[in-house]
């Protein structure tokens, strides 16, 4: 099972991505979560993508895609993974594609911009799991601490106003483009859009649905 979820900042893919990754019992390849661990651990990778990371910019396609193929080599992987955020440009898809990676179902969430900024400004995360939480709309048991470590929770150094637009603005530039890839490929991959703008559960319940259509969906149980 070798999934891909796209969608705009905020869309819910991060949210979505732990409710699809313990059904079908892959791992969730979050490129974001990867590269915000390398800037946290101070690596090489780290420091060449945090000016970029934190001006809403994306980090370059050689360094994204060589950090992917490294990450999929891993034998937790062998039976398949979700990709969340990656691929975010053609050269990205491309190099899955030229890779021999084939992808069977694509995700798209789609969410209207003028909720955007809520969502993301209201979002609190768990740095070590990647668990997401809102302050309003999706809330930790007790305020700012992680529900299974009770860790404490932090807002992601992207997450201001100004930085989600500009985020925005390069989704648009580079990433929209994605949709139409994959829907025009010949014998391309399941593709499912997805209404974001309901509640979590009310997405989550449209996903499951939509994946239960592949016939690999029931290899996971
Ligand atoms: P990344 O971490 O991938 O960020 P993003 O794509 O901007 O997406 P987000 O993580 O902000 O949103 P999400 O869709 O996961 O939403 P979430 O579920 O958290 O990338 C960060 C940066 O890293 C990039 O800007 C770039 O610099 C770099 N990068 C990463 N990958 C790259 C690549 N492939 N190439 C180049 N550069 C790359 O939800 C958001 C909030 O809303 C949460 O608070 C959540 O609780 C809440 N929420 C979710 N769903 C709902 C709902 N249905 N109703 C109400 N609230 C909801
Ligand atoms: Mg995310």
């Amino acid at each position: 099972m070798r999934l891909i979820l796209l969608g705009p900042p905020g869309a819910g893919k991060g949210t979505q991505a732990k409710f699809i990754c313990e059904h079908f019992h892959v791992p969730q390849i979050s490129t974001g979560d990867m590269l915000r661990c390398a800037v946290k651990a101070g690596t090489q990778l780290g420091h060449q993508a945090k000016s970029i990371m934190d001006k809403g910019g994306l980090v370059s396609d050689d360094l994204i895609v060589g950090l992917v193929k490294e990450r999929i080599a891993s034998p937790d992987c062998q039976n398949g993974f979700l990709f969340d955020g990656f691929p975010r440009t053609i050269p990205q898809a491309e190099a899955i594609q030229s890779a021999g990676i084939n992808i069977d179902a694509i995700v798209e969430i789609s969410v209207s911009e003028s909720i955007i900024i809520n969502r993301i400004t209201g979002r609190r995360i768990h740095m070590a799991s990647g668990r997401t939480y809102h302050v309003e709309c999706n809330p930790p048991k007790i305020p700012n601490q992680d529900d299974i470590t009770g860790d404490p929770l932090i807002q992601r150094e992207d997450d201001h106003e100004e930085t989600v637009i500009r985020r925005l603005d390069e989704y648009r530039r580079l990433t929209a483009v994605l949709s139409d890839f994959y829907r025009q490929a010949a014998n391309g991959p399941l593709f499912l859009r997805v209404d974001g703008n309901r509640s979590i559960s009310d997405v989550t319940r449209d996903i499951m649905v939509g994946l239960s259509r592949l016939p690999t969906a029931n290899d996971g149980h």
